[in-house]
């Protein structure tokens, strides 16, 4: 039985996170993120969905066998060959769980999974108990659970824990729920299970209610919170791990409960996460977002400066936030770029190493001083293109003016080659982009495009995160620079480069989706 004032932290950062649009995370990239995570002292990690893909499969494999402190989880429907998969994929680790999953509400089942009620209990209790031949620890989930009929939902959940489910888990997939609806829903639940089994949520942001509603649920009795660093995950994301946290900290006395995580790396994960997802944290994101404790008005900052407390209801320090340092500057070595990245908690092989620092020189020649943001970002710029950029910008020619249309010449490098392309476009970005895909060769179209400064200041690096469909696929790339269409065309090849490097059957975004999968295999 878990401690009943203890909420456990299930994170699904590289499953349900990484299904967030434009994600796709390589498997160095997944073990950087779960090595953190067991810093951050989660007590489970979801390391990704073993049955969709060989690439996804290795993942789970490795972060089962190297990263130790959580209990390391695999998705799986309730079908014999995902749980077996599942099972195979955490075969290393200390301690496991396989968490199954299939869809209960009329809607999924009808029009879905084309499935009755006695299928779905019937998959349920076998995939249950075949889960449970390999591990002590299973976990099920009534796929959206909050638009579930309450009677058959509770019949699931029941038959679930009869074959030896070890926790419940009430999505509310669609974010659907509000918090009086959820709490009440959780409420039930708990009364009605044996008081062994974990009640745990798993809360959608669809209407910006995801944490709310998590909360909701510990308010009424579960002990499990699966959450996402910065929140991400399908659609509008998750329920976010560091709002939850803090929430539980800064309100412990007025909630009764606590958690295990070591807050001190709070921030370090969110920024590892938001580099090497490529998507970046708002800045008035409660907890992690860069003003988050920035305080402007100077009634504000004369009460700070008099006490803390004023205005301020959590700690920066505690959540591993020392200030916006200046970390260095043009003169600076590679031990002290090496350092300082360690300090913002990210760590890269050599090679990797080796280009973010001729990066580094590069801006810190024309910047003045890298902030530990800037740090992240340039790095998140070299490592989010892949191993082996296919292709390099040498150089990048832009002009144009009031009477004369916008154009652009690039220079990218393909191992010896060199090739040379110019463009004309609506605006000098979109002359840059059309340019890089020219020398590029590929046919991409433009899905989102975002740009915004690093850090304040009429000298900050210019951020832009693009997002391309190439070939059916959805990629981002990001690009980091002192002048905003040099950052773009940087974003545009980086994506470019990353469709060409993630091979199409290990991209965890040419699998299927959990929902994909169900509704693609119907047999339990
Ligand atoms: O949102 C959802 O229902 C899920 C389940 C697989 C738990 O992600
Ligand atoms: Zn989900």
């Amino acid at each position: 039985m878990s401690d009943p004032d203890v909420v456990r932290f299930f994170d699904t950062t590289l499953r349900d996170g990484e299904q967030a649009p434009g994600i796709a995370l390589t498997k160095d990239e997944k073990v950087e993120i779960a090595e953190q995570l067991a810093r951050l002292q989660v007590d489970i990690l979801e390391a990704g969905f073993a049955i969709s893909s060989d690439g996804e499969f290795d993942a789970v494999r490795e972060i089962a066998t190297s990263v130790k402190g959580p209990v390391i989880a695999s998705l799986a429907r309730v079908v014999p060959g995902d749980i077996e998969r599942a099972a195979e994929a955490l075969k290393g680790a200390d301690r496991s769980r396989i968490h199954v999953f299939i869809s209960t509400s009329q809607i999924h089942m009808e029009d879905m999974l084309r499935m009755s009620h006695r299928q779905v209990l019937d998959g349920i209790g076998e995939g249950v108990k075949l889960a449970a031949g390999y591990t002590d620890d299973v976990e099920f989930s009534a796929q959206d659970a909050t638009r579930t009929e309450l009677d058959f939902l509770l019949e699931c959940f029941d038959v679930a824990v009869k074959a030896g489910a070890t926790t419940i888990n009430v999505p509310d997939t669609v974010g659907y729920a509000t918090p009086a609806e959820f709490g009440e829903l959780v409420r039930i639940v708990r009364d009605r299970t044996s008081e062994h089994v974990t009640i745990s949520t798993h809360c959608h942001n669809d209407l910006g209610l995801a944490v709310a509603n998590s909360l909701a649920g510990v308010e009424h009795g579960a002990r499990q919170v699966e959450v996402a660093v910065n929140g991400i995950g399908e659609r509008a994301g998750n329920c976010s791990l560091e709002e939850m946290a803090m929430i539980l900290r800064t309100r412990r006395e007025a909630l009764g409960v606590g958690h295990g995580l070591n807050l001190k790396e709070i921030v370090r994960t969110s920024r590892l996460v938001s580099a090497l997802t490529g998507y970046s944290v708002q800045p008035n994101k409660a907890v992690v977002g860069a003003s988050a404790f920035a305080h402007e008005s100077g009634i504000h900052q004369h009460g700070v400066l008099a006490n803390r407390a004023t205005y301020e209801i959590m700690d920066p320090v505690e959540i591993g936030l020392e200030g916006n340092q200046i970390v260095l500057g043009k003169h600076s070595g590679r031990h002290a770029f090496a350092d300082a990245l360690d300090k913002v908690g990210i760590s890269i092989d050599d090679d990797h190493m080796h280009r973010a620092f001729a990066r580094f020189k590069e801006l810190a020649d024309r910047k003045i001083q890298i902030t530990d943001q800037d740090l992240a970002a340039i790095v998140s710029e070299e490592v989010g293109s892949g191993k082996e950029d296919l292709l390099v910008l040498e150089s990048l020619a832009s002009g144009g003016g009031t009477h004369l249309a916008p154009t652009a010449t690039v220079r990218l490098r393909r191992g010896d080659e060199v090739i040379e392309e110019s463009a004309m476009g609506d605006g000098m970005i979109d002359a840059a982009c059309g340019a890089i895909q020219r020398a590029a060769g590929v046919e991409a179209t433009l899905i989102t495009f975002n740009v915004s400064s690093v850090t304040g200041g009429s000298d900050a690096l210019g951020d832009v995160v693009v997002q391309l469909e190439i070939d059916g696929r959805r990629v981002t790339g990001r690009g980091v620079a002192t002048d905003v269409v040099e950052a773009s065309a940087r974003a545009y090849l980086a994506a470019i480069n990353r469709a060409a490097s993630v091979a199409e059957p290990d991209s965890a975004r040419a699998i299927e989706t959990p929902a994909e999968a169900a509704r693609n295999e119907v047999t339990p």
